[in-house]
Parts: structure tokens; C-alpha cells; sequence
């Protein structure tokens, strides 16, 4: 890996995390140094694969929470780039607009606010699909590019499932651009799709759970992913290192700017589910969908991305090899 971190210092913000955590990996791979916020540094549960990762570079720990201001001038003072990765998730929360949303946009808020002080010259926040593509478009065939946003109202009426999840990714991600152009701060937003992979934190991230459910058999998640599909439009998935190589390279790329899309490849759950039939028929993968849309509404569109230079390394038979050898080390399947 070209070691172009020399000299250079970042900050990932909410490192315990499966995505930032992969992300702090790949930095100090590169030669950065990092500074790493978490919540509860004495947490072990939490911190201990970053503990370890310390023997790959120079990291340090520091504690900060998203609705505290101050804590991040120490860990971002310095730093050339900050990553800001972390953000409320509570789907079970029966008070999304307290539990997500206002805590994500005064995260983003804070955050951006010790950018401000400390100069930083780029700052790249992690967004989401969730807040390009849930919409009440109908039809198929829809792509969906960088200038689509999630549809606010509609989700804050009808109240689908997980609706405070999509709702705090888009409205963070706009109290973001909103206060970078005010502030002059030179912002690159990414929206990655569903993520599986080899995690590197000590439990399993629930979005490897939920890409997984399919093999598991786990009907709850089954029903997730259906809601997944009718509210997003499609399951769209991408390799968690390729997220975490395109947070750096459009860190590094000088003529990045904007709102990029990173997906890996989209899909329907139907669909979803013959591929890993046909590829892994010794699980029992239920197959049959009913009246259930075989085909997904609309795909997200990763053009703006390729074409800034970026390759997507993996496909999503890599994807399902890894997640499923990963299972396997767990002890969670058997064959
Ligand atoms: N995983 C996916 O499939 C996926 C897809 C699209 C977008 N994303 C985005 O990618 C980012 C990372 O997701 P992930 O899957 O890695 O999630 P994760 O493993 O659940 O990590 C979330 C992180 O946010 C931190 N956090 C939550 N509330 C906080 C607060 N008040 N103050 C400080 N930190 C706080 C958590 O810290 P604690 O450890 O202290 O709880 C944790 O480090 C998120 O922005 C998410 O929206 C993820």
C-alpha cells in the first residue's frame, strides 16, 4: 500500500465502530498518524482491536462524545484530515427525534466546529444511502446519482420502519453542508450502501448480521431486508475496506468535491437470495417470495466516483466468501 499517510495526521471520529475502526486500519497502513475518538475509552468490549491496532502505527485514543463540543478540540487539533464516521443508531428507539436525529446533526455540528478552529483542510463525513434513495417514487429502473435526497417528509409522515435512522443521516448530512458553506470548510460527503466484510471490533456489526440473513435464516433480519428494500428502493452492498479505501482516497484527491455514492453492487432480496443459493447450496437459503418485488425499484449509481479514478476491489461473491468464512471463525455456522 503506497505510503501516503507520511507525515500526515487524521482523525477518525467514533473509532470503535465497524466502519471507522477498518478505516483507522487502513490510515495507519498508509503511514498516517490517527487520533481516534470513542465514547468510553475503558470500555474493552469496545476499544480492545484498537488497543492492538496501536502495534500498526501511531494511534492515539481520546475520549469525546458526539453532544460535547469541547471534546473534540483536543483529538482533531493538528490534524490535516478528520473522518467523521460515528453516529447515533437506535432502531429500536421509540423516540427517534431524541435518540438519532437531533444527537447525529449536533454531532456533525460540533465536529465541524473544531474543524473550523483547528483548520483542518478536509473534512469527509460518512452519510448513507439512507439519505439518497427512500422516496415514494414508483416503478422500476430508477438510478439514483448525487443529486438525490432522501424524501424528509414523506418518511416523517408515514413513519415506515427505521424511518429516525434515514431521517438523521439525511438531515445530518444537510446541517452539514449547510454550515461547511458558511463556514468555508472544504466538506466531501460519502453515502455507502449496507456493509459486510471481515469486521475488526469484537462483536459482530449489525450490518453484517443483517447481510447475512439470508444464509443464517434469521426471519426477523429477512424482514428487515424487505423493509430495506421497499423503503430504500433496493439492497445495495459494498465491501466495508472498499468504503474505507474511498473515505481516504477522496480525502487525498485534491479535485474531489461534493456528495459521492459508494456501492458495490445493487441487488433485490429476491435476486439476492438465488445468487447465494446457487453459490452456497449447502445452506438452506429460502428462496421463495410470494407477490414480493423480484426486482429492486432503482439502483445507486457509483459513476461519480469511478470516474474520480476509484476502483471498487471487491464484488459481492467476495463479498459473501469473506462474510461467510468470517461466520465460520465465529462458531455461527457450520459448514
Ligand atoms: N454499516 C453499514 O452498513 C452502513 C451503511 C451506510 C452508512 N453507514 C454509516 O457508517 C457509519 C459507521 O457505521 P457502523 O456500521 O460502523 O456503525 P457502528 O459500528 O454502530 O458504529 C457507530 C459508532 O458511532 C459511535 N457513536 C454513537 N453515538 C455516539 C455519540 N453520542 N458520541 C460519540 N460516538 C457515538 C459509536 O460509539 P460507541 O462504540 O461508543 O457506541 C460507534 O463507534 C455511520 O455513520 C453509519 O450511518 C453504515
Amino acid at each position: 500500500m503506497a505510503a501516503t499517510g507520511n507525515g500526515k495526521k487524521a482523525c477518525v471520529v467514533g473509532g470503535s465502530g465497524f466502519v471507522a475502526s477498518f478505516l483507522v486500519k487502513l490510515l495507519l497502513d498508509k503511514g498516517y498518524s490517527v487520533n481516534t475518538t470513542v465514547r468510553d475509552p475503558n470500555n474493552k468490549n469496545k476499544v480492545s482491536h484498537l488497543e492492538e491496532l496501536k502495534s500498526s502505527g501511531d494511534l492515539k485514543l481520546f475520549r469525546a462524545d458526539l453532544t460535547d463540543e469541547a471534546s473534540f478540540d483536543a483529538p482533531i487539533s493538528g490534524c490535516n484530515y478528520v473522518f467523521h464516521v460515528a453516529t447515533p443508531v437506535n432502531f429500536a428507539s421509540q423516540d427517534p427525534e431524541n435518540d438519532m436525529i437531533k444527537p447525529a446533526i449536533q454531532g456533525v455540528l460540533n465536529v465541524l466546529k473544531a474543524c473550523k478552529k483547528a483548520n483542518v483542510k478536509r473534512v469527509v463525513l460518512t452519510s448513507s444511502a439512507a439519505a439518497v434513495s427512500a422516496n415514494k417514487l414508483e416503478g422500476t429502473g430508477l438510478v439514483m446519482d448525487e443529486s438525490n435526497w432522501t424524501d424528509v417528509e414523506f418518511l416523517s409522515t408515514e413513519k415506515p420502519p427505521t424511518w429516525g435512522y434515514l431521517v438523521s443521516k439525511t438531515l445530518a448530512e444537510k446541517a452539514a453542508w449547510k454550515f461547511a458553506e458558511e463556514n468555508n470548510i472544504d466538506l466531501i460527503t460519502i453515502m455507502p450502501t449496507l456493509m459486510s466484510g471481515v469486521p475488526l471490533t469484537s462483536d459482530i456489526p449489525s450490518s453484517m448480521n443483517l447481510a447475512m440473513a439470508p444464509i443464517m435464516g434469521n426471519e426477523f433480519l429477512i424482514g428487515a431486508l424487505k423493509g430495506m428494500q421497499m423503503i430504500s428502493g433496493s439492497i445495495s452492498i459494498t465491501h466495508v475496506e472498499d468504503t474505507c479505501r474511498a473515505h481516504i482516497f477522496l480525502a487525498e484527491k485534491e479535485t474531489a468535491s461534493g456528495r459521492y455514492n459508494c456501492c458495490g453492487a445493487n441487488t433485490s432480496l429476491p435476486k439476492l437470495a438465488k445468487f447465494l443459493k446457487n453459490r452456497y447450496p449447502q445452506y438452506d437459503v429460502v428462496t421463495e417470495f410470494g407477490d414480493f418485488p423480484s426486482k429492486e425499484k432503482l439502483i445507486l449509481s457509483s459513476d461519480k466516483l469511478v470516474k474520480e479514478g476509484f476502483s471498487f476491489k471487491y464484488t459481492i461473491e467476495d463479498i459473501y466468501d469473506q462474510s461467510i468464512e468470517y461466520f465460520k471463525e465465529k462458531g455461527l455456522l457450520k459448514i
